[in-house]
């Protein structure tokens, strides 16, 4: 089983090839939108960059699969590298920015039809979890899916049936954001700094150089979050403190609200297992602060590569082919979107 994986959410348009037989991504390919300086995301210029790129993209992806193939000894002549090929395209169906997922409907659409394959369509939270859960070799983890617009803990369902086990829906959110996800935090600090490349991985950079913490407001209930508050502080103290500092401070405090709350659910659940996912698992301060809550209770803390973490196609062809196995597959000219498809949504 070959499957083709599209991602278009929010601000990536990407590409990758899942092979089930050699249990192998073998291509992930991305366009990454910039917004110009002091800008935030506009959905329909973001859609017009993934329209822009998506062809070329998916091309790339094939193209690169190809070669991963031939260097595993598969054979060109046996016609594996092209799209029929495949047995199936992937594509990320929500939750995200209208604009932006109607690219990826577009395109998996046209290749579908094209080439007389199915879709599946795939949640992106989801999937965020099945390729974090692929390369940590976890079973059934508790998850902390962190990302621009998630933030929440996250339990799935683990089935043992005859000797064969399996993980998937129904999911349930133990915990969440209740305003904005914490990487939209971090993002909007950075514009409200006036950083030119307004993104979190910045405000990272300078959280390292902090030394002094300032308080700002924690706010968790339960397993529950929210971040604006903390946002509005942090911002009204630009100028007043260093700026380093405030980053450290800022991050610190959402981090450290992060941990307690997943702490809380790994005593609620008794995992042994604690899977961070999504844009912020890039953090190497979040990922310390969990896998060392995480021994405290005797379960292993863990997350994939980067390149997984950040949107991308590949993690949607291995959610997909999971997903195909299971039978779940349509017709291209069923295809559909759902902005607010939440992971408790996913049947
Ligand atoms: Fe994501």
């Amino acid at each position: 089983m070959r499957i083709l994986g599209i991602e278009s959410t929010a601000h990536t348009f990407g590409a990758g090839v899942y092979d089930g037989e050699k249990d192998a991504l073998l291509s992930n390919v991305k366009a990454f939108y910039k917004a110009p300086p002091g800008e935030g995301m506009i959905p329909r210029v973001v859609a017009e960059h993934h329209g822009e790129h998506g062809a070329r993209i998916v091309k790339q992806a094939m193209e690169e699969a190809g070669k991963k193939l031939e260097a595993m000894g598969a054979s060109r002549n046996a016609g594996s590298l092209d799209f029929p090929s495949l047995d199936a395209v992937a594509y990320s169906c929500g939750p995200g920015l209208g604009p932006c997922l109607q690219t990826g409907l577009v395109a998996a659409s046209f290749i579908g039809q094209k080439y007389g394959l199915p879709l599946v369509p795939v949640n992106h939270c989801h999937a965020h979890i099945e390729v974090g859960r692929w390369q940590c070799k976890f079973n059934d983890p508790l998850v902390l899916y962190v990302s621009g617009g998630n933030t929440q803990i996250i339990t799935g369902t683990e089935r043992k049936m005859k000797g064969s086990v399996s993980y998937g829906p129904p999911f349930s959110v133990l915990g969440e954001t209740l305003d904005i996800g914490v990487g939209n935090l971090f993002d909007s600090f950075a514009r409200e700094m006036k950083i030119p490349f307004a993104h979190g991985s910045v405000v990272a950079q300078k959280a390292m150089l902090g030394k002094n913490y300032h308080p700002l407001p924690y706010t968790i209930k339960g397993m529950n979050f929210t971040f604006s508050g903390l946002l509005t502080s942090a911002g009204k103290m630009i100028g007043h403190a260093d700026d380093n500092d405030l980053c450290y401070s800022l991050m610190e405090t959402a981090f450290a609200e992060l941990a307690e709350g997943t702490e809380r659910a790994l005593m609620l659940t008794g995992k042994k297992e604690v899977l961070v996912c999504g844009g912020v698992a890039q953090n190497t301060v979040l990922m310390d602060k969990i896998k060392t809550m995480a021994a405290l209770h005797g379960a292993t803390g863990g997350t994939c590569e980067n390149q997984y973490n950040a949107d991308n196609g590949a993690m949607i062809a291995l959610t997909g082919a999971m997903m195909l196995a299971q039978g779940k597959k349509m017709d291209a000219k069923d295809a559909w979107i759902d902005q607010k498809y939440r992971i408790d949504m996913v049947k």
